[in-house]
């Protein structure tokens, strides 16, 4: 990389910044982040980023609010201190499920990060697998969108092959990127007819598809509660599936996820390092995202094609 760019990391997963820094063949950049006694943020550039094209790596989950309003104060001091150009570096953007209103009196909060980002004073995001492609619309901003199914695919075939295999949408909004996964692994696909009665519940109504005697590979764009996942393994399974796998690209693990896909009849779970994980599970299997994540950047930095990057 040449002397104008700068990589630096936010508090959220310094880990993935790390290995992303690696695969770029350069040092992460210093930057002191602290907090006041009664709780604020405090940021400091300890070199200078005067003229650089800074790309600042921070997922913006759990905390989300503290990990949200970091980048904000991190994009603001690197704009006072006369950076050239500054791109946010989101491997998981959160609040972008709330992506529509669903009832009345509700926000978009995937919209109003995407403001605050601009707003703040970035001029670039890249991000990976949001939860809804129309939240590409809410970047008024430069933005670039990357897909975890490379890198999560490659893993899953280099370990079980694709014999037997169908790709399944764990709900309706998941069927696009089920379709895409199917034509990489030349597969066909079943979806389920997912219903959340409430908030963070969810029951399966209908299962569109054969699934007998086949290899059943879940994918999702997160798992949060896990109840998803775990209850289209159930359904799966009571429909003839012989064996369940799943992939979601981000792995939330709210609340007792872990011990709920534990206990599941699930064989794996796949997920990336875009959230760094706070305990250990011998189910779930992670795949680092910061190749792709470090190729793109590199792409972006020297305003090269990233859709060729993808297509390969
Ligand atoms: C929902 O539409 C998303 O695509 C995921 O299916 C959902 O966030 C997973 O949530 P949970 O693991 O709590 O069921």
């Amino acid at each position: 990389m040449d002397k104008n760019f700068a990589l630096f990391s936010g508090s959220s997963n310094p880990s993935l910044a790390e290995e992303m820094a690696k695969f770029l063949d350069v040092k992460l950049g210093q930057v002191e982040l602290k907090r006041f006694v009664d709780g604020e943020n405090y940021v400091n550039y300890s070199e200078s980023v005067r003229g650089l094209d800074i790309y600042i790596v921070q997922s913006t989950c759990n905390p989300q609010n503290d990990n949200i309003m970091e980048l904000l104060i991190m994009i603001d001091a690197a704009k006072r201190a006369a950076a050239e150009r500054i791109t946010c570096v989101i491997p998981y953007y959160g609040y972008g499920k709330q992506d529509r209103k669903i009832n009345d009196r509700e926000p978009i909060t995937a919209k109003l990060v995407a403001k605050l980002l601009g707003s703040a004073g970035a001029e670039k995001v890249l991000t990976m697998d949001l939860h809804s492609d129309q939240v590409q619309g809410f970047f008024d901003i430069r933005s670039d969108f990357l897909y975890a199914s490379g890198p999560l695919m490659n893993y899953f075939t280099k370990k079980h092959g694709n014999k037997n295999l169908i790709v399944v949408a764990p709900d309706v909004g998941a069927s696009k990127r089920a379709r895409a996964y199917a034509k990489i692994l030349g597969t066909e696909i079943a979806i389920i007819d997912k219903r959340r009665p409430r908030q963070n519940q969810s029951i399966v109504m209908n299962l569109v598809g054969d699934v007998s005697g086949k290899t059943a590979l879940l994918v999702d764009d997160e798992i949060n509660t896990g109840g998803t996942l775990v209850n289209a393994a159930e359904a799966l399974l009571k429909n003839g599936a012989k064996e369940v796998y799943a992939i979601g690209s981000h792995g939330v693990f709210a609340g007792d996820a872990l011990e709920k896909l534990e206990k599941s009849p699930i064989k794996e779970v796949i997920v990336t390092n875009s959230i760094p994980m706070k305990r250990k599970s011998s189910k779930i299997m992670v795949v680092s995202v910061a190749p792709l994540m470090a190729e793109a950047i590199k792409r972006m930095h020297e305003n090269k094609s990233i859709s060729k990057m993808l297509h390969q």
